[in-house]
């Protein structure tokens, strides 16, 4: 197969993974979801399915990905019959390319945002925005759909362009710089945070367990947030895994991963916290809270409009690179398995994530009340639906086939552990995981009901 791409080096497979595991689900979402939810509790379980559900989950995902270098449903069919299984277990690959899709069409609107607010730090600066003032801007940004558009179609070209010239050669080069970047920046605005902020509060506020705020959602949100936030259980990572040549460590480079989205993540939201409580801010705010706090400390600090720009920059370049990674396992399919070639699949999914972005976009003001699922409207049905429901069964699916009905000794050859580490890898795939995610969805289910 001349048309498949491989990554150059183990070095580029790993930036590539981290720079789809970071974007704005670290920096966005994981912020105003430790507020929304309670703080500590969430934090809590949000590890602790990193470290129990997440992690080895990854390891089999990019160990599905490599063993047969297929796009995700044409991986999972072959793997099936290799293993003499019903080659209905293509579908979870099916399953979960539609799941990238439906990501992409609300991620492609706060990556608008994003992109809004970089041309805001650029062309007026921050300086000295109250509370209030950044409050107002951010919602007179989502009031405006025109706005919305504007950015969110810049968003969905830049994203389908690099797409359509090859995840392995577009984004190398784009992922060398841009993580470290990442952290740099984010550390001055730590520093910051912490020379102005309130840090001891946010810190009490992130992890002084309050166990008493456990509640079945948020143990299923915390949870889904794992998969979101690795960008795991749709099939991202096992597309590419299966750009990944045959030498490299899987354990070792999933624990890299999992260790810097985690650390960035939970950074973020420190950083972010001392100013919310320095400041007297609402920690609930929801999808706001960045857009409002951040401006505020940038607008205060020394050279705030070069690092407010530089950090939006940043994470717009962060939210395209995890976006790529969402339309990957469909455009690998359509490249495949038809005959259009990368160019045609990607103006076409383009075209079409493109349109359903504008009807959540437009969920943001004019059809703010219209709700579809259970009282949700469009945004947070699409929201919830890919990661609480889709992704962990998508997950729950790929470790029941790794776990029990792929051949023992295939597993064993990809994950190339010793038989300590594999049992070990054993022990979490086929059972913390598969138990965590059955006993989330039926604790959920028993409240409800
Ligand atoms: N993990 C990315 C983020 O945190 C989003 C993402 C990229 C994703 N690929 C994914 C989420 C696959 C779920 C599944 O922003």
């Amino acid at each position: 197969m001349t048309h498949r791409g491989a990554w150059n080096s183990r070095w580029s497979f790993i930036l590539a993974t981290t720079g789809s595991a970071i974007g704005l689900g670290n920096i966005w979402k994981l912020p105003y979801m430790i507020g929304v939810n309670g703080g500590s509790a969430f934090v809590l379980i949000y590890i602790l399915s990193i470290i129990l559900v997440g992690l080895p989950l990854l390891m089999t995902e990019v160990m599905l990905g490599r063993r047969v270098q297929k796009n995700p449903m044409n991986a999972m069919q072959s793997l099936a019959k290799e293993s003499n299984r019903s080659s209905a277990w293509k579908y979870v690959g099916g399953m979960g390319m539609l799941t990238g899709v439906l990501i992409l069409c609300f991620y492609s609107v706060i990556g608008g945002w994003v992109l809004s607010y970089i041309s805001t730090a650029i062309f007026e600066g921050f300086s000295n925005i109250t509370a209030e003032e950044a409050s107002a801007h951010f919602n007179a940004l989502l009031a405006s759909p025109l706005t919305l558009l504007l950015w969110h179609s810049i968003f969905m070209i830049v994203t389908m362009s690099v797409v359509s010239r090859g995840v392995s050669s577009g984004l190398e080069k784009a992922n060398n710089f841009l993580i470290p970047a990442l952290f740099a920046i984010l550390l001055i605005l730590l520093g910051y945070s912490m020379s102005v902020g309130d840090m001891q509060s946010a810190f009490d506020f992130m992890f002084t367990a309050d166990f008493s705020k456990i509640t079945p959602l948020t143990a299923l949100v915390a949870m889904g947030h794992a998969f979101f936030s690795l960008s795991i259980g749709m099939g991202s990572v096992m597309v590419y895994g299966s750009y990944l040549k045959r030498e490299v460590s899987i354990s070792r480079t999933s624990v890299y991963i999992a260790a810097a989205d985690t650390l960035l993540g939970l950074l973020v939201g420190l950083a972010i916290y001392a100013l919310v409580f320095v400041n007297h801010l609402e920690p609930d705010a929801g999808p706001g809270l960045i857009f409002q706090t951040l401006p505020m400390a940038f607008g205060q600090m020394p050279l705030g409009n070069l690092f407010g720009s530089l950090f939006f920059i940043l994470v717009a370049f962060a939210a395209s690179t995890s976006a790529i990674s969402l339309v990957e396992p469909t455009i690998a399919w359509i490249v495949e398995n038809t005959n259009f070639n990368r160019n045609k699949a990607s103006l076409g999914l383009g075209l079409l994530i493109w349109s359903v972005g504008i009807v959540v976009l437009l969920s943001f003001n004019i059809w703010q009340d219209v709700t579809i699922f259970f009282g949700f409207g469009i945004f947070d049905t699409l929201d919830k639906l890919t990661s609480t429901i889709m992704l962990p069964l998508g997950g729950f699916l790929m470790a029941i086939f790794a776990g029990y009905l792929m051949k023992k000794h295939h597993s064993k050859e990809e994950l190339d552990l010793d038989n300590r580490g594999y049992r070990l890898w054993q022990y979490a795939n086929n059972i913390i995981a598969p138990v965590a995610i059955c006993a989330v969805f039926l604790y959920l289910f028993n409240t409800t009901s």
